[in-house]
């Protein structure tokens, strides 16, 4: 019972500490294990790098609100299509990864090779149903 009593007590502890460690984005980077293992290999490979270690569930609370890995498979194809767009056009125009994880990061930033993979991988979804 003594026990029980102290790892009630001591568990909203480490749900707190886990709030705040997984809330340093960018220094978790090897919570992507398998996350987006529905998507192609070299997408995988691109976003492992690049994308995940903020748009997980263990991410930022805005970056994971607005995509979310860990909830890929469970978006609708149109979701899917629409946030691959998305994605594509984020690294384009330079806003993703952030001004600041970029400055930090610089070999994170998607090359124009990997940048032209997730384009084509964005244009490859079928079209919206009518
Ligand atoms: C250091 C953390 C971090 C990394 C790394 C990162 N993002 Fe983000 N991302 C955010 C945050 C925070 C937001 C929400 C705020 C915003 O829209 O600027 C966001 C928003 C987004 C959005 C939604 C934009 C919108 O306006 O709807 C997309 C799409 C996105 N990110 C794609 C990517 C892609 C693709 C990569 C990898 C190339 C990436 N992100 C890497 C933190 C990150």
């Amino acid at each position: 019972m003594k026990r029980l009593n102290l790892s009630l007590l001591l568990s909203p502890l480490f749900f707190l500490f886990g709030l705040f460690f997984f809330n340093l984005p960018a220094l978790c980077q090897d919570n992507s294990n398998n996350v987006s293992s529905s998507l192609p290999d070299e997408v995988n490979k691109i976003i492992t790098v690049s994308c995940v270690p903020c748009h997980t569930s263990e991410g930022g609370l805005m970056s994971k609100s607005k995509l979310n890995f860990t909830e890929w498979t469970k978006y609708t194809p149109e979701k899917q299509k629409e946030k691959a767009a998305k994605m594509y056009s984020e690294i384009n125009k330079g806003d993703m990864p952030p001004k600041k994880a970029r400055e930090k990061n610089p070999e994170k930033i998607p090359t124009k090779e990997q940048a032209a993979i997730i384009k084509k991988w964005s244009e490859s979804f079928p079209p919206d149903k009518k």
